[in-house]
């Protein structure tokens, strides 16, 4: 799949765009200033990408190289990337579970610069749409408040902690969304 989306732009990102003297706007920009991104399967050879977009977007819980090599790299796992000019600036990955009932996203972070435009949200729904389980359950920091915003505005309710489940013993907090009955 190679899905083009759009949404208007409001951040930073314009700005930095808006600098350039060659042309009003930079070609991963329409005419509107709405910032251009496709979602794409990802493989291996984003390995140093999700490398760099763990560092940042991760500092606390970001997974080991192994990790990273086999979330790119095993069967069954969904994974996803969001992409500007050829640049991954968002990942997703999840995998199914309970002979194909229940789905669990691992992970999904979007690059500072690129975030507020709608794209996690496009992450997530292809997402589920891939993984085609009747449910979806995640788990997040309690104190992630922008990723618990994002979760419940996409249908996520909470229905479980788990106490001292992070490193640092912050408790996780477990979502789930019914896709199907
Ligand atoms: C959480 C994260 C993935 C959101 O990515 P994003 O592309 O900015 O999300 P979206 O643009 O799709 O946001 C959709 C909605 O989520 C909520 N949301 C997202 N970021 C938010 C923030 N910083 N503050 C408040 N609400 C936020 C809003 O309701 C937003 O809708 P709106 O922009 O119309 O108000 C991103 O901030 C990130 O990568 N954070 C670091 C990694 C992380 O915490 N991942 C989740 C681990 S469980």
């Amino acid at each position: 799949m190679n899905q083009q989306k759009s949404c208007p732009i409001t951040s930073q990102v314009g700005q930095l765009f808006h600098s350039s003297k060659k042309r009003s706007y930079p070609h991963h920009m329409d005419e509107h200033h709405t910032l251009l991104y496709t979602i794409q399967s990802a493989n291996w050879r984003d390995l140093n990408a999700l490398r760099r977009l763990e560092q940042v977007c991760f500092p606390k819980d970001g997974w080991p190289l192994l990790d990273l090599i086999g979330v790119l790299t095993y069967p069954n796992i969904v994974r996803l990337k969001a992409v500007v000019e050829d640049k991954m600036v968002g990942f997703i990955a999840g995998d199914r579970r309970d002979e194909g009932y229940l789905g669990w996203i691992a992970t999904v972070g979007v690059l500072p610069n690129y975030r507020r435009q709608g794209i996690a949200t496009a992450l997530i729904l292809e997402c589920e749409r891939q993984l085609n389980t009747a449910v979806v359950r995640l788990n997040v920091r309690r104190s992630n408040t922008q990723a618990i915003s994002l979760y419940k505005q996409l249908g996520y309710v909470q229905i479980s902690t788990w106490p001292g489940y992070y490193s640092d013993g912050e408790e996780a907090l477990i979502f789930e969304k019914q896709i199907w009955r």
